[in-house]
């Protein structure tokens, strides 16, 4: 392993628990992630984000109040179901466990971060046009967990206050008929360090020439 870049990419961990949210975390440190996260590509290179830093506690309470109603919405329809002995199985009520404290603690993070891009996808876009669009946005926001993460930073990707999209916009000021949000993270010191998941071998997913 290629110490330390392939630690940092496999203990990136959805910090959710593990976030220190009685420890303030300076700006600094964020503008510090979101240089290296604006390294990412975009398509044509036109890097039309934005992102959107919050840790009023007004604010903070209203988003996360959004998330929160989304999340337990999402979590009370059934379950994805696992074959015996899969991993995602065996790790799903620790998950369900560790999503409803984010759920109900997301406001306490000293930080909320939403990516945005320019422009909205039209219903019915392409796959290349969806691929192109969030293309342009994710990478970004997951080199900026990572940045994170190697200066002892936690974050989580969530997305599920994008249910309401257009309320947390309005309660952020970001401009909904020209800005798509993309997710939604708390950020946090961590506590602990963790280490790499039990995923699906590579041995499992690679298709050599031909699927
Ligand atoms: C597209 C996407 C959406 C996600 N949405 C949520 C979410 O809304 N809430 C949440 O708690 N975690 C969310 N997650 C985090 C996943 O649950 C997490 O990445 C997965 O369980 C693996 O966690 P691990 O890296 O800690 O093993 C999301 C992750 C991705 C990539």
């Amino acid at each position: 392993m290629s110490e330390p870049v392939d630690r940092v990419l496999t203990t990136t961990r959805a910090a959710r628990r593990r976030l220190d949210l009685g420890r303030p975390v300076p700006r600094e440190l964020l503008l510090e992630c979101l240089e290296v996260a604006l390294q990412a590509p975009t398509g044509s290179n036109r890097q039309g984000w934005q992102f959107v830093l919050v840790s009023d506690p007004d604010r903070k309470r209203a988003v996360a109040e959004h998330y929160r109603r989304s999340w337990y919405a999402y979590a009370a329809r059934p379950r994805p179901a696992y074959p015996e002995g899969d991993p995602r199985g065996a790790r799903m009520d620790r998950v369900v466990r560790s999503a409803r404290y984010l759920a109900d603690h997301m406001a306490e993070a000293p930080w909320l971060v939403i990516p945005c891009l320019e422009g909205r996808l039209a219903a019915g876009a392409s796959t290349a046009e969806q691929a192109s669009f969030w293309g342009s946005i994710l990478p970004a926001f997951w080199s900026f967990m990572l940045a994170a993460r190697a200066r002892g930073l936690g974050t989580a990707w969530t997305t599920l206050h994008l249910v309401y999209e257009r309320d947390v916009a309005e309660i952020l000021g970001i401009p909904y008929d020209r800005y798509t949000q993309a997710g939604l993270s708390p950020v946090a010191y961590l506590r602990g360090e963790p280490g790499a998941a039990l995923r699906i071998p590579a041995s499992q997913v690679a298709h050599w020439e031909k699927w």
